[in-house]
C-alpha cells in the first residue's frame, strides 16, 4: 500500500498539524452558514427577492429537492426518506408543481433559468412520468435560456432507461452518481451495495443516452474503510474516466441524524487514516490526469471547472462549484435553499410539512437571512477564499465601514499567524493559501465569520 506526502511533508508529520489546528468547523456551502438563519422569514422579503429576478436580464440558477429514496443508506446525511408509498409520492409532486406556479407568478420580470439541478434524495426514485410532469412544468413557467445546464443526481440502482431518456430528451447532459465506496465489506456497513460491473454499465448507458458529463460520488471515512481498499476503489473508478469526482470525507453526526447510529464508531477509520485517505484521493486521482477542485473534488483537465479554477473564475454556490460568479439561486420543494443576492430562504425540510403548507395556499418558508453589507463581502472573501485560494480585502468596503474595517484587520492578524506555519504567503495587499494550506481552506475562513461564536452549539464535523 503506498502512503502519501504532501508538499514533501510525511503524512505523520502533516497529521501532527492536524492534530495542532483541526477544530470542528463550517463547511461554507454558505455564508453566513445556516445555523445562523433565523425562522420565521417574513414571507414579504422572499416575495421582493421573488420580484427583483430577471430585473437586469440575468438567468437564475434553479434547484429541485425531490426526497424520497427506496432504501436509507447508513451514513446520509441528507434530506432524505425512505418511502415505497406512491400516493406519499404523488402528493409531494402535486405540491411541487404547485409551489412552481405559484412562486413564478410572484415575478415581476421574465425569468429564464441558465442552470437547472435535481437533488435529493433520489430524482430518479420519482415514476418517469411523473418526473417528465413536473419537469414539463417548471421549463413552460421558468424557460432555459439558451444553453441552459441541466444536472441530475441519481442512485444510479434506481435509474431506469426510461428515467435516463426523459431526462437527456429535456436537455440534461449532466448526470452525477452516488457510489461511496466498491469494497464489499464498507459497502455492507453502509448498507448500499453496487458492483464495480454495475457502475461501468450504468455509465456507459448514461453516457449513450446522451450524458456527456458524468460524476462520481465517493466518501472517505467510513465504517469498515481502509488504505488498500480506499486505494482499489479510486483506482477502479478513475479507470472508468469520469469527468469529474467528488470524494467527501465522511460528515459523522449520530447525535443530529439517527440513523448514523447504527455505524458502529470502532469501525470507523482513525483520524490520521482518513487523513491519509484525503491524501490517497489526490494522488492516485492525479496520477490519473485530475485536476484538484476545491480540497475534495477532481476534474478532468478540459473540464470547465478545472479551466475556471485555472483562471481564477472558480466559485461556489449551494449546488456545488460552479464557474458562475454571482446567478441567483431559487430553491424549490422541502429544504430547497434559494440564494438571492440579499437574501438566503430555506423552504421546510419534511415533505408532509411542505405539502400541507403548499395545500394551504401558504408559501412553505422555514428560515433566511437577509445579507447586510458586512455579510455580502465577507461572502465575497470566504468565497473567493475556498475557490481561488487567495485571501484579499476589497478597498471600498474596508474604508466604508469602521467595525467591518477592526474585524478584517483582526482576521488577516490571524491570517498571518498560519504564515510561519507555511499555510499563506504574502501576496500584494493579501495572501495566498498555499498547497499546504489547501488542507486547511476551512480554518483559513473561520476568523473571517463573525457569527463563529455564536455556533458553538452547533454540531460541526471535522475541518479536515
Ligand atoms: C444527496 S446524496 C444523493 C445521491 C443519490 N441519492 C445517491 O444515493 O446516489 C449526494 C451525495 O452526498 C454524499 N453524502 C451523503 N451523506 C453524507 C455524509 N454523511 N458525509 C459525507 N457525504 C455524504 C454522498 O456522496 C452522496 O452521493
Ligand atoms: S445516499 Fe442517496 S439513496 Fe442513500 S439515503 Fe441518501 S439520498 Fe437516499
Amino acid at each position: 500500500m503506498k502512503t502519501g506526502t504532501w508538499c514533501n511533508i510525511p503524512e505523520a508529520k502533516l497529521y501532527e498539524m492536524i492534530e495542532e489546528l483541526d477544530t470542528r468547523g463550517p463547511r461554507y456551502t454558505s455564508y453566513p452558514t445556516v445555523p445562523v438563519w433565523k425562522a420565521p422569514l417574513s414571507p414579504d422579503l422572499y416575495a421582493h427577492a421573488l420580484s427583483r429576478l430577471g430585473a437586469n436580464n440575468d438567468s437564475i440558477a434553479v434547484y429541485l429537492h425531490f426526497p424520497f429514496c427506496r432504501q436509507r443508506c447508513l451514513y446520509c446525511g441528507c434530506n432524505a426518506h425512505v418511502t415505497h408509498d406512491e400516493q406519499r409520492m404523488h402528493r409531494y409532486m402535486d405540491a411541487l408543481e404547485i409551489e412552481i406556479k405559484r412562486v413564478s407568478s410572484m415575478f415581476a420580470h421574465r425569468v429564464t433559468h441558465s442552470q437547472l439541478h435535481l437533488g435529493g434524495g433520489t430524482p430518479t426514485y420519482v415514476p418517469s412520468d411523473r418526473l417528465a410532469r413536473v419537469l414539463d412544468m417548471l421549463i413552460e413557467w421558468i424557460p432555459g435560456s439558451k444553453l441552459a445546464d441541466r444536472s441530475v443526481e441519481v442512485d444510479p440502482r434506481v435509474t431506469t432507461d426510461e428515467h435516463l431518456y426523459l431526462l437527456a430528451q429535456r436537455g440534461f447532459t449532466r448526470i452525477s452518481a452516488g457510489l461511496q465506496d466498491l469494497n464489499p465489506d464498507v459497502q455492507a456497513a453502509i448498507r448500499r451495495e453496487y458492483s464495480l460491473d454495475q457502475i461501468t454499465h450504468f455509465i456507459q448507458r448514461a453516457r449513450a443516452i446522451g450524458f456527456t458529463s458524468v460524476n462520481i460520488d465517493l466518501i472517505y471515512g467510513l465504517p469498515r474503510q481502509r488504505r488498500d481498499t480506499w486505494q482499489e476503489t479510486l483506482t477502479a473508478v478513475a479507470n472508468l474516466k469520469p469527468d469529474r469526482l467528488a470524494c467527501f470525507g465522511y460528515a459523522h453526526l449520530p447525535a443530529r441524524i439517527k440513523h448514523q447510529q447504527a455505524i458502529n464508531d470502532e469501525e470507523l477509520p482513525s483520524a490520521p487514516d482518513r487523513l491519509g485517505m484525503l491524501l490517497d484521493a489526490h494522488r492516485v486521482l492525479g496520477d490519473h490526469g485530475y485536476a484538484g477542485i476545491g480540497m475534495d473534488h477532481f476534474a478532468l483537465p478540459e473540464d470547465d471547472l478545472a479551466v475556471a479554477q485555472r483562471e481564477g473564475r472558480l466559485w461556489r454556490n449551494f449546488m456545488g462549484y460552479t464557474t458562475t460568479r454571482g446567478l441567483e439561486l431559487l430553491g424549490l420543494g422541502c429544504s430547497g435553499i434559494s440564494e438571492f443576492t440579499s437574501l438566503f430562504s430555506q423552504n421546510v425540510s419534511n415533505p408532509e410539512v411542505y405539502a400541507e403548507r403548499i395545500e394551504a395556499g401558504e408559501l412553505p418558508l422555514e428560515r433566511g437571512h437577509e445579507l447586510s453589507k458586512d455579510d455580502f463581502t465577507t461572502k465575497q472573501i470566504i468565497n473567493h477564499l475556498m475557490c481561488n485560494l487567495e485571501i484579499e480585502i476589497p478597498d471600498k468596503d474596508f474604508d466604508a465601514d469602521p467595525e467591518f474595517e477592526m474585524r478584517m484587520e483582526h482576521a488577516m492578524k490571524q491570517v498571518a499567524g498560519f504564515e510561519p506555519r507555511g499555510l499563506v504567503t504574502k501576496s500584494g495587499r493579501g495572501y495566498r493559501i498555499t498547497r499546504l494550506g489547501q488542507l486547511f481552506v476551512r480554518n483559513l475562513a473561520m476568523p473571517f465569520d463573525r457569527y463563529l461564536n455564536e455556533q458553538t452549539s452547533v454540531l460541526f464535523s471535522k475541518t479536515v
